[in-house]
């Protein structure tokens, strides 16, 4: 095994364990959604259905990018796969560089021939390898989207990580310049400021996941695999550092009119997932809490699933929505 399938493995570990989940309560709990005790609606005429990038998928909720690169993260991903093929929900793959790295075949589309899929690499490696290399990973999943993720934060405690972030605006333009399927820039756990999608659109960049602090915290996770005394004391103030997903969501929305927004880092449930619809998100992404059930089989993935598609079914019955548009409109107060 090389190192970077043993770091791949470390971290399906570390964020299984809820040490390494954001401390403190959710923001997501002091919103409060608009009660409507009249919702003149049926629960089974509700419509989740949801366009993403020309596809119209069963809900807002995307399968959010985990791993792949190593045997235990290719069952995880198997698993995913078949529960976003038999739901119809989108699905992000983890960073695919390990894969490409070693040559290893990533399956994918031999369990989810229809499902949206989404690639993914890192910034840095963006930087490095180049667009040639982006293209393969598309291609290699037949991507219908491509993820970005940028992650200096985690990059800073990581062993390995990257400490030079220089010249990373000028590649992501080229491969929006270039490339024919979108690409989306995410974070990994510490939010995207109004400054910073600001510079992702001017490199052509036009929709964001916010992956924002509120759920599994990568500091955490990375400080657990850094031995380095020196660091650890550093990292320490840093280990809650970032903006919280819903404060993302509601600055990005309020600024940007045109930015496509996916709301992820925190989101936990599918009243969760409404309120990012209901503060201007076009979409949402969970990841951490489909791990667990991704070890077991597809069967378990799909139960959770389907808790949080109903889970947010009830949230548009009792705010009176008959479909996610009408979701867009209803009114939130703070607690
Ligand atoms: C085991 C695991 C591996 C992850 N690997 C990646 C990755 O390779 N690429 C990426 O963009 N995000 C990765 N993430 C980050 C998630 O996509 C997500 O942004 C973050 O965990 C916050 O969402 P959550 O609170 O729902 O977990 C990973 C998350 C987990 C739990």
């Amino acid at each position: 095994m090389t190192s970077i399938e043993d770091r791949k493995d470390d971290h399906i570990q570390l964020a299984l364990d809820d040490n390494n989940q954001t401390s403190g309560a959710s923001a997501f709990d002091a919103l409060i959604l608009e009660h409507d005790c009249v919702p003149e609606t049926s629960l089974e005429d509700i419509d989740l259905k949801t366009n993403f990038i020309n596809h119209t998928v069963s809900a807002p909720l995307i399968i959010g990018a985990m791993t792949g690169g190593s045997n235990e993260g290719d069952l995880i991903n198997k698993n995913l796969a078949i529960a976003a093929q038999t739901l119809n929900l989108p699905l992000a793959v983890g960073s695919q560089r390990a894969a490409i790295e070693s040559g290893r075949t990533q399956k994918i589309r031999e369990y989810a021939p229809d499902a949206f899929i989404l690639g993914n690499l890192g910034a840095t490696q963006v930087r490095d390898y180049g667009v040639k290399f982006v293209r393969k990973a598309c291609e290699s999943i037949n991507a219908d989207a491509m993820v970005i993720h940028f992650n200096p934060l985690q990059e800073l405690i990581q062993p390995e990580g990257d400490k030079n972030w220089s010249g990373i605006l000028d590649v992501v333009k080229k491969c929006a310049d270039s490339l024919s399927i979108p690409i989306i820039a995410k974070e990994v756990g510490s939010g995207i400021s109004v400054f910073s999608a600001k510079k992702l659109l001017s490199a052509g960049i036009d929709w964001i996941e916010i992956a924002g602090k509120g759920g599994t915290s990568w500091a955490r996770i990375e400080l657990n695999r850094n031995p380095d005394e020196q660091i650890m004391k550093t990292a320490y103030p840093f280990l809650d550092w970032g903006m919280n997903t819903v404060s993302s969501a509601r600055l990005l929305r309020r600024n940007f009119n045109h930015l496509n927004i996916i709301g992820s880092g925190g989101v936990r449930n599918g009243l969760d997932i409404a309120k990012c619809i209901a503060l201007g998100c076009n979409l949402t992404a969970i990841a951490q809490p489909f791990l667990a059930p991704a070890r077991k089989s597809p069967e378990e993935v799909i139960s959770k699933l389907s808790i949080c598609i109903d889970q947010l079914r009830w949230a548009l019955f009792l705010t009176g929505c008959k479909n996610i548009e009408d979701l867009k409109k209803v009114k939130i107060y703070e607690e």
